[in-house]
């Protein structure tokens, strides 16, 4: 069933668990996540950033792809389509006119004062229709800015007057989590996200979730975080396949025997996130 994220999220908060966001990249990978988690009863956050929305022809084809394919195949698991790192109000307003459920507006990298108002816009535009909406205070690092690095973590004043002066739905402190490889390890502030959650008692995100160590999600989990989005991690699960087939079989040719062959090594790691984040047949328990 295709849903914005709140009833979702405020399950996942009330029942101590976390939902995956699986950014998609085109028909097979949504297909993939669609089938694994509804297989493992899982429901799942389908995210889909600015330049995967492009390249997979706007925000109507992919909004009619994830429908069509969920009658297809007979979906029957809480889905959310969610736009990944907005940039813009306008962006935000084309996707959920086009049909997302639910939207990320990322002013980050403005002032404090014009990341509200823009946020405050989106909210507006996006509750009058059903939509809910994510914030990211501080700054998520990592390969966006030409480098790893560029994290500036969230204050908790800041996110404390984002959320009361924006109205939105989740939030998405900036913490130590980089998009992309980790080069060396995550050092989260698990204290000051403990803060956040107690202050501002909405559901919290944790971007850059690959390359995060099992037990720092298990704590971030503890700590208030019921949304962790993964990207990385399934691109290289799934290109391990395909580079494995490809050097194993010189005579492939067919671009669908190709793709499938990353098929397994993603489900696996798709399969291995549901559980760590504890959303295995909460899908109708919600
Ligand atoms: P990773 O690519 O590091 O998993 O991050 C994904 C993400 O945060 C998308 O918003």
């Amino acid at each position: 069933m295709l849903e914005n994220m709140g009833r979702m999220l405020n399950s996942a908060k009330e029942g101590k668990f976390a939902i995956a966001q699986f950014n998609i990249n085109n028909l097979e990978w949504t297909r993939f996540v669609l089938e694994e988690c509804e297989k493992n009863e899982s429901p799942v956050i389908l995210g889909v950033s600015e330049g995967a929305a492009k390249y997979m022809g706007g925000y109507q084809t992919v909004v009619d792809m994830v429908k069509n394919l969920m009658e297809y195949l007979s979906i029957t698991v809480p889905v959310a389509i969610h736009l990944d790192h907005a940039s813009s109000y306008e962006s935000c307003k084309e996707a959920i006119d086009a049909g997302f459920t639910s939207v990320m507006i990322d002013a980050s990298k403005e002032n404090l004062e014009t990341n509200i108002e823009i946020s405050k816009k989106v909210v507006e535009y996006a509750h009058a229709r059903n939509v809910t909406v994510e914030g990211e205070v501080g700054h998520v690092g990592g390969q966006e800015d030409g480098v790893v690095g560029g994290i500036l973590y969230a204050e908790v004043e800041d996110c404390i007057r984002y959320c009361r002066e924006t109205g939105l739905d989740f939030l998405a402190p900036a913490l130590g989590s980089v998009h992309g490889p980790y080069h060396g390890d995550p050092v989260l502030a698990f204290d000051r996200m403990e803060d956040i959650k107690e202050k501002t008692n909405l559901p919290l995100v944790l971007h850059g979730g690959s390359g995060i160590y099992d037990e720092q999600i298990r704590k971030a989990i503890s700590c208030g975080i019921c949304k962790l989005n993964i990207n990385t991690e399934l691109q290289q699960a799934w290109t391990k396949g395909v580079r494995e087939k490809l050097s194993n079989d010189s005579e492939v040719y067919d671009p669908r025997k190709v793709i499938k062959a990353g098929e397994l090594l993603m489900k696996e790691a798709i399969k291995q996130k549901l559980e760590l984040l504890g959303s295995i047949g909460m899908a109708f328990k919600i």
